[in-house]
């Protein structure tokens, strides 16, 4: 069987998290890993608008900037399956977490607050880190993202080291749903 073929690919996968928890890293090697196109939901906005993220968030604020990524992350939905890594605060937007659990497959990557801290001080582009202490910053949106984030199709822990570990990990969550899909499929239809 193909690696494509080891999971449902009918759906887009979606990675949310929060900020430096790897989805773009992630993510652009699971779609290696699974053959599919790879988006970046901040890439795709950077190139609607001609501008960094971190100048739409000085020139139009913020509020304009999650109107903008819902639009823009219902646009990609409507693209073939790919994996398509997103902004953290796009899952926490109704309109667009109800977009996605429409239309994709959502993981969590979840990370821990020291890792997190090390891969987003790597850069210096985004701007709610800018707004003061970075640990203070993340930590609070753990404790007001982590319970939507939660809301996810799967959860998988985002670790330290190889990036292939992780991508390995959500290979085999979304091999788990998709033969516990198949099983509740061929239940249904014995019964029918
Ligand atoms: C944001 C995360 C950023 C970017 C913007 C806002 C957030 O993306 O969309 O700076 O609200 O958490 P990454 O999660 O890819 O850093």
């Amino acid at each position: 069987m193909s690696a494509r073929g080891e999971v449902a690919t009918d759906r887009t996968i979606v990675l949310v998290g929060l900020m430096g928890a790897g989805k773009s890293c992630i993510g652009r090697r699971l779609a290696a890993r699974l053959g599919l196109p790879f988006r970046d939901a901040d890439a795709e906005i950077e190139r609607a608008a001609g501008c960094s993220v971190e100048d739409i968030f000085e020139l139009h604020g913020e509020t304009a900037f999650r109107e903008g990524e819902n639009r823009v992350i219902c646009r990609l939905l409507d693209e073939a399956p790919h994996v398509l890594a997103t902004g953290g605060g796009a899952f926490m937007h109704p309109k667009t977490r109800a977009a996605i659990g429409d239309r994709a497959i959502s993981v969590w990557l979840r990370a821990d607050l020291e890792l997190m801290l090390k891969r987003t001080g790597r850069r210096n582009h985004r701007p709610l880190l800018k707004r003061g202490d970075p640990r203070k910053i993340l930590s609070d949106l753990m404790a007001q993202r982590y319970p939507v984030y939660g809301e996810a199709d799967l959860v998988v822990d985002s670790v330290d080291g190889p990036p292939e570990v992780t991508v390995e990990r959500v290979v085999a969550a979304l091999e788990k749903r998709a033969a516990s899909n198949e099983g509740a499929r061929r239940a249904e239809g014995a019964e029918a």
